[in-house]
């Protein structure tokens, strides 16, 4: 079944805690959270000290570093209770394989990212050092964006790529994700979706999950 992300991004900040309380009791499977740091993408968002409040619910931390030198920080967002972290390779760059190992060391388990118009050949060389990939279906940066469509195709490849290299990481889509966009992306390929506005904007929070739960899914 499909993995549901929502992200803390487009949550009511002034009313955090009831929000998140609003993602546990969804059904949810982890909280997405997006952290930037004004120069890997233009925004500034939350750090770690957040996260370790943040990661006191009952539901793992699935932490989206945009920020530039990501090997810098990610031991203290493993100790402020992040399950997952993924890296962009745009931002880890040379260092992107120690990134991914030093995230296993903190004992998270390690994610890539790649943005829209980065290949996924980019990544090719780092698919036994990952737990999980992240395909970036906007340019990262905000919430809200519409889904870019050349970026499907994108998750179709990776997971051809990780079925030749006889690895299985969780594939995960970031970045316009809802009712309309959902079945596209898993047909393709995705078993975690990320929903920040969509989820943060339905009705019924529960009913949001089960319906992108049951999106069909690739074979
Ligand atoms: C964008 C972030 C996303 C964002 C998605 O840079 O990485 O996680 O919250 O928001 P929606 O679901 O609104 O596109
Ligand atoms: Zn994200």
């Amino acid at each position: 079944m499909i993995k549901v992300a929502p992200s803390m991004l487009a949550a009511d900040y002034m009313h955090l805690d009831s929000e998140i309380d609003k993602v546990v009791a969804s059904g949810a499977d982890v909280l997405h959270y997006d952290v930037m740091d004004g120069t890997f993408v233009p925004g500034i968002t939350f750090g770690q000290g957040i996260l370790k409040m943040v990661a006191k619910k009952p539901i793992p931390m699935d932490v989206h570093l945009m920020i530039a030198n990501p090997i810098k920080h990610v031991r203290e967002f493993a100790e402020a209770g992040a399950k997952y972290i993924t890296v962009h390779q745009e931002a880890a760059n040379f260092e992107l394989r120690d990134t991914l190992r030093a995230i296993r060391e903190a004992g998270c388990l390690a994610g890539v990212s790649v943005k829209p118009f980065t290949s996924v050949d980019a990544i090719a060389d780092v698919l036994n050092e990952v737990d999980l990939i992240l395909i970036m279906t906007v340019e990262p940066g905000k919430g809200g964006q519409k889904l870019i469509p050349f970026t499907v195709d994108k998750v179709r490849q990776v997971r051809e790529m990780c079925r030749k290299a006889g690895v299985n990481p969780v594939i995960e889509v970031d970045g316009g994700v809802n009712l309309e966009t959902a079945h596209l992306v898993t047909e393709a390929g995705a078993q975690m979706l990320v929903a920040g506005s969509a989820f943060f904007k339905a009705q019924d929070p529960a009913e949001f999950v089960k319906a992108l739960k049951a999106m069909p899914q690739a074979e």
